[in-house]
């Protein structure tokens, strides 16, 4: 046997890109790499990039630039971009950095163990096509999924939505769902290596449509099914796609968590329509009426983007008020950043001392809101699924139904246990409980 080359994986961005990471390194994994958490001892760097922001981007060119000395003294080293920015820039990232050996866009990383062998015999490669070809089919069968509780599972990827602002479509390409059948299979074999708790991704996750009718709220029950899996979470959703059935669903299964991550962006119609979000403002809150009617507890989380071009004080006035109508106990809020390609990158920008004074603000209201909700769960009982050993000894961390991260003295507990604990304290960032 040859010793085994060591593959090192950065992953920035969204949950997509972790969990294409994982099937990346299963793919490689065929191919005699196995992973490594320490670059330095890495034979071949895989950055799995986020084009998202313009920030996200720009990491990509700094963490290529700190390599270049590693590659210096270890000239066998071999260096590969994947992800979003792979798929945007392509070519051009061999001509900015030659040090990078191989370029692969999200839709082709089947492709990765015949573009490391290539890079072996020092051959470049850039692959960023859309092949007609299911990349999925390609790949080996979950083999080095560890042994953990949680996992996540792409049913869906890309989006056909184009809101104005979002690289996604073009990154990502158009919507597309993987077959019932095939995504059932890979939820058993998690639930087999030891998973308690599976995340379906997707970009328009609520919009997956598989093949016979399937939607997300039938996935979700016949996912319920599987013993050994106990929870369901999916996202991330748009509220156009949040049929009656997948409500209905969150009143009935009660293995779907209480937590759903629902975009809004904006509170301000006029922006929405800006966005080609396709919705209003009313729409939304109307929606969240119907969800926490069919789940009361429902825990909202959401995203936000301020600074939009042609937003003004009222608009954003109107996005503040929306916040504190919905009461979310987790948001996401970023700055707008002009993405190249999109059709708001064409706009009169905000200026940036307004949207940055906006965004604290904005950040502040929903700090509260998140600590408010954390405290809540104070003398509450949840289930906690323990993901790890906690900072002190006999102590378990893990995720509540409502996934707030909770603390846990609890000696005899294992990783993997689902817990039922009083919530005692909150925290800045977690809650402390005990076992009852
Ligand atoms: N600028 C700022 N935020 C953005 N997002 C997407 N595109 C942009 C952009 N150009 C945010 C949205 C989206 C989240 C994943 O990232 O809020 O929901
Ligand atoms: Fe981007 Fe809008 Fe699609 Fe979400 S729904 S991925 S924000 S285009």
């Amino acid at each position: 046997m040859p010793e085994p080359k060591k593959l090192f994986i950065k992953t920035y961005g969204c949950q997509m890109n972790v969990y294409d990471s994982e099937r990346m390194a299963e793919a490689l994994g065929a191919e005699g790499y196995v992973t490594t958490e320490l670059q330095e001892e890495a034979d071949m760097v895989l950055l799995n990039t986020c084009h998202i922001r313009e920030k996200a981007s720009e990491k990509l060119y700094s963490d290529l630039g700190r390599l270049r000395s590693l590659k210096a003294g270890k000239p066998d080293l071999k260096i590969g971009v994947a992800g979003c920015v792979a798929q945007a820039e392509g070519e051009e990232i061999l001509r900015r950095m030659p040090l990078v050996d191989l370029v692969v866009g999200p839709q082709s990383y089947h492709r990765l163990p015949a573009m490391a062998k290539a890079a072996a015999r020092g051959e470049k490669t850039v692959d960023t096509e859309f092949p007609a070809e299911d990349k999925f089919d390609h790949l080996p069968d979950r083999p080095m999924a560890k042994a953990r509780p949680t996992a996540f599972l792409t049913v869906q990827e890309g989006c056909d939505k184009f809101c104005a602002f979002c690289v996604v479509p073009y990154t990502r390409g158009a919507e597309v769902s993987r077959p019932a059948e095939r995504i059932l299979t890979e939820a058993r074999k998690l639930v087999e290596k030891g998973v308690r708790e599976i995340t379906l991704l997707g970009q328009n996750v609520n919009g997956y449509h598989g093949d016979d009718g399937w939607t997300l709220a039938r996935l979700v029950r016949a996912l319920a099914k599987i013993d050994g899996l106990d929870r369901i979470r999916y996202t991330t959703s748009h509220p156009n796609d949040m049929g009656d059935d997948l409500i209905a669903a969150h009143g009935e299964q009660p293995k779907l968590m209480p937590y759903l991550h629902l975009p809004v962006q904006s509170g301000s119609d006029r922006i929405l329509k800006a966005m080609n979000r396709k919705h209003t403002a009313e729409a939304y809150l109307r929606l969240i009426e119907r969800i926490r009617l069919a789940r009361p507890d429902m825990m909202m989380s959401g995203d936000f983007i301020v600074g939009f071009p042609g937003e003004t004080d009222a608009d954003f006035a109107a996005t503040m008020d929306l916040i504190r109508a919905v009461n979310y106990g987790m948001a996401y809020s970023f700055k707008y950043s002009a993405r190249p390609g999109t059709p708001a990158a064409e706009r009169t920008p905000v200026a940036a001392d307004v949207a940055d004074a906006r965004l604290q603000e904005l950040q502040a209201l929903i700090l509260d809101q998140q600590r408010a909700a954390q405290q809540a769960m104070v003398g509450r009982e949840v289930s906690v699924l323990y993901e790890k050993p906690g900072r002190l000894a006999g102590q378990m961390g893990g995720k509540s139904d409502y996934l707030h991260a909770v603390h846990v003295m609890d000696r005899t507990a294992q990783v993997g246990e689902i817990a039922r604990v009083r919530i005692t304290a909150s925290a800045p960032n977690s809650l402390t409980g005990e076992r009852v």
